[in-house]
């Protein structure tokens, strides 16, 4: 019923807009109600606000939902994670290219057959809500079956998911490799698939030394022909990568000119890890309106390299927050954003809290084009948001507890929080995920 109200009293937390990089959030930009009231309208969100405030509003006789010793944010924001690899997280001991050979693609050789995608879509979207992630940006495997299975399983649950058909046409397995068939079935998946319920269809050539030239040229095609679309693709994560893109494009001035070339760059483009980049880049990028997902779990796993923020920041190029699973380590965001603390203090450029909780949820919406419908707690969006618990385990209740200020608590949550302080995930107005105990 889509005039159904529920009504949640909760200590809320959500971003307007950008706090910036100070140790405090700029004014207007965090809203934070101690005791507050999330009420919602069937599958959006209808009214936020102090519980106080709202009461004499409120319909008469209603249910309140007494959650006032919980804390409320907008659903995580996942914008670059492999569905298929779920079962090759923490495989040992290797640099992207051996890694990709060795484990990432005879794993994704299995995705031929529906039934093991359609049992991944649903234990990846299960352990994704489980972390409290309502949205993410994700690559199936050249199958187009992957990507059937993965939406159908997000539609059955009404979630807001992106999702594309992996692109390979050279330098992979045979079985994986799609040819001439690749962009005719990315249309079809387009034409079933983009635009219905809460789904989106991301164009995905897997990076440019698995597409010919003559395959991302008619990825960009796509995207011309149809502007809502996005598209997701790998940059600059390695340097043997580097070193390859270098040798198959020798006419190309440097590895972001070969996605330019193609027509592959815009503002609904992602580009996971950019750690190897230089200010021409980075400008170009952002002139683009283009974001990189930073993948700091995976980044440290591959040995990748650390990726440069406060170069980000100074050229103005966006970049969103990712797991990056298979490579990275963890689903949750709060484990996402302890990594890019870590990978920050490795530079120099340690992440506050606000920056970090900021880029989970709004900024990754806004990066993505999704800041209408999702990423913050605000009348008429999307019912999507997470019900943390900050006592959910004994040290994280002692520490809590010590803590004076809401900073405070929300760095030791960044540090110190996994999907055991996920108490319900909430999607589409309906709680998805309630933890077991
Ligand atoms: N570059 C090309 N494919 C992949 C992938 O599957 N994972 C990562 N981390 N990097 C890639
Ligand atoms: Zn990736």
């Amino acid at each position: 019923n889509s005039t159904t109200d529920t009504l949640i009293r909760a200590e809320l937390i959500s971003f307007a807009r950008d706090p910036g990089i100070g140790d405090t959030p700029e004014p207007g930009s965090l809203e934070h109600y101690g005791d507050g009231l999330l009420w919602l309208k069937g599958q959006h969100i209808h009214a936020v606000g102090h519980f106080n405030e709202l009461l004499p509003s409120l319909p008469e006789n209603s249910d309140v939902l007494d959650y006032r010793d919980k804390l409320i944010m907008p659903g995580f924001i996942d914008t670059h994670v492999h569905y298929v690899q779920l079962d090759i997280m923490a495989s040992y001991g290797r640099q992207l290219l051996d890694w990709l050979n060795d484990y990432t693609f005879p794993e994704e050789c299995r995705f031929a057959n529906h039934e093991h995608a359609e049992a991944l879509s649903n234990a990846f979207l299960d352990e994704m809500l489980r972390a409290g992630t309502t949205t993410s940006q994700v690559f199936g495997s050249s199958h187009q079956g992957s990507v059937d299975a993965f939406f159908t399983a997000c539609q059955k649950r009404r979630l807001r998911m992106l999702a594309g058909k992996v692109l390979m046409d050279r330098n992979a397995p045979e079985a994986l490799m799609d040819g001439t068939t690749g962009i005719a079935a990315s249309e079809r998946l387009i034409e079933d698939w983009h635009g219905k319920q809460r789904l989106g269809y991301s164009v995905t050539p897997r990076f440019a030394p698995t597409s010919t030239k003559t395959q991302m040229d008619a990825a960009g095609a796509l995207l011309r022909n149809d502007p809502s679309l996005w598209l997701q693709t790998h940059l600059a994560e390695n340097s043997g990568e580097l070193d390859w893109v270098a040798e198959l494009f020798p006419g190309s001035r440097d590895y972001l000119s070969v996605y330019e070339e193609a027509g592959l760059v815009g503002s609904r483009s992602t580009f996971a890890h950019g750690i190897h980049l230089d200010n021409g880049m980075r400008k170009r990028l952002a002139e683009r309106g283009a974001n990189i997902a930073f993948c700091p779990s995976s980044n440290l796993f591959l040995g990748s390299g650390l990726f440069d923020r406060e170069a980000a920041n100074e050229t103005g190029m966006a970049f969103t927050y990712a797991s990056d699973i298979g490579a990275g380590t963890d689903l949750s965001g709060f484990d996402t954003l302890k990594s890019a603390y870590q990978v920050g203090q490795l530079r120099g450029q340690p992440l506050t809290a606000w920056q970090g909780f900021y880029g989970l949820t709004k900024g990754n919406a806004k990066a993505l084009s999704l800041d209408s419908h999702i990423g913050q707690l605000a009348p008429t969006l999307e019912a999507d948001f997470v019900v943390i618990d900050t006592q959910a385990t004994s040290l994280l209740k002692r520490r809590i507890n010590h803590c004076k200020t809401l900073g405070e608590r929300l760095f030791a949550l960044m540090m110190l929080a996994d999907d055991r302080a996920i108490y319900e995930t909430w999607a589409g107005g309906i709680c998805q995920h309630h933890r077991d105990n």
